[in-house]
């Protein structure tokens, strides 16, 4: 199936519009229909291990609750001015998860989740800024987006457009918009994860200072008497520091692809694969791979990348190991479309690392049996 850029190659949407400008896709999706209608999403709203929210405006002010939520609180909504949002509901109905297939132009670890909203007649979240990407795709109904300004005297549109079903809109991070249901409307929204500079930068010294030991410190064997005294700070004593901290730093530093891949394959802490009732050992796994459909459960995250001696590490949910250079075939039809066919992996399953790699996967929860009901 093509990107859902209309008419554009992702080569061009990617120069010309990604983290750039708007653009709206009529048709991205063509006869797109919402899997999922707003009960079976307040039901999920209901589920304290989903993340949701309602957000309702009265007398002109945006007001947000947190869920979980309970039928009563849909009950006590009115027919206007709510909205009700839905976090990561491609992996609760894993159906769903096959819109973000659709986006493989883009680097599988920069997709975060698909968040759905369903809004009554005027429901909205408001005029806000996301730090994010997002492609907004309309699941039912009529919505009005507009992009524009918005400072302390409030928000003023530059563009506007009515997205009907199928239609999608592409936002870069940092442009203000708004919308607005037109009449009860589904909205999903593909949004994508960047991890901030203080991420990077906390998780890279966490990273750096796991190994050492308290013996490892500041010392100077090298002090001269000229730098007492005084009470200045010597240009020898931040000379060690900076020493230090860049010594400490290296092997870290040497170690950035690991240290990346691990970071951005992490899953949410409260979304993590749950390993099968049952583990399975190598014969079973091979048995079961020959004839059942697996699939990579839509909680994980997988990345993997070459080493310079030319083996590869594997990065998933969060942890890595490294596999001979022979399985990059298996290791990139892991990382590809998420459904395995009976009989997908048996070819690789010869290999005793093969079968090793897909065992740990299957028996950790990544690779699952396909739900066939
Ligand atoms: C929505 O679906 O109502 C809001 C999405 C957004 O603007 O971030
Ligand atoms: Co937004």
């Amino acid at each position: 199936m093509p990107a859902p850029l209309g008419a554009l190659t992702p080569a061009a949407f990617l120069h010309d519009y990604w983290q750039k400008r708007p653009l709206l896709v009529r048709g991205a999706f063509p006869g797109f229909g919402s899997a999922l209608d707003g009960d079976e999403l307040a039901d999920l709203a209901c589920d304290a291990d989903v993340e949701s929210r309602i957000v309702s405006r009265a007398d002109g002010r945006y007001e947000t609750r947190i869920g979980p939520f309970s039928s009563e609180d849909f009950g006590a909504l009115g027919d206007r001015d709510w909205t009700l949002l839905v976090q990561d509901v491609d992996k609760q109905v894993p159906e769903l998860v096959t819109v973000l297939d659709q986006f493989t132009f883009l680097p599988a670890w920069r997709i975060d989740d698909l968040m759905v909203s369903w809004a009554a007649d005027g429901g909205s979240v408001g005029p806000h800024v996301d730090q994010y990407d997002v492609f907004l795709l309309q699941g039912s109904g009529t919505r009005r987006w507009q992009v524009g300004t918005l400072d302390a005297s409030g928000f003023v549109a530059t563009d506007e457009w009515l997205l009907q079903p199928g239609d999608m809109l592409y936002l870069p991070p940092g442009l203000p918009h708004w919308g607005v249901a037109v009449g009860p409307c589904m909205t999903w929204s593909i949004g994508l994860r960047a991890p901030s500079a203080a991420e990077l930068v906390s998780d890279f010294c966490e990273r750096a200072s796991a190994p050492l030991t308290d013996a490892e410190r500041y010392s100077d064997p090298d002090l001269t008497a000229d730098e007492g005294g005084d009470g200045r700070l010597s240009e020898a004593a931040l000379a060690r520091a900076r020493a230090l901290l860049d010594a400490t730093l290296a092997a870290t530093h040497a170690d950035l692809p690991r240290w990346f891949g691990e970071l951005v394959t992490a899953p949410k802490a409260w979304l993590h694969p749950v390993p099968p009732d049952t583990l399975l050992d190598r014969e079973a796994l091979a048995a079961c791979a020959d004839t059942q459909r697996l699939v990579r459960d839509p909680r994980t995250r997988i990345a993997w990348f070459p080493m310079p001696d030319g083996t590869l590490r594997v990065c998933v949910d969060g942890h890595s190991e490294v596999v001979p250079a022979a399985l990059e075939p298996l290791v990139r039809r892991l990382c590809g479309p998420r459904e395995f066919p009976a009989g997908t992996l048996t070819r690789y399953l010869d290999d005793d690392g093969a079968a090793a790699l897909v065992l740990r996967l299957y028996n950790g929860g990544q690779l699952t049996e396909a739900d066939d009901d």
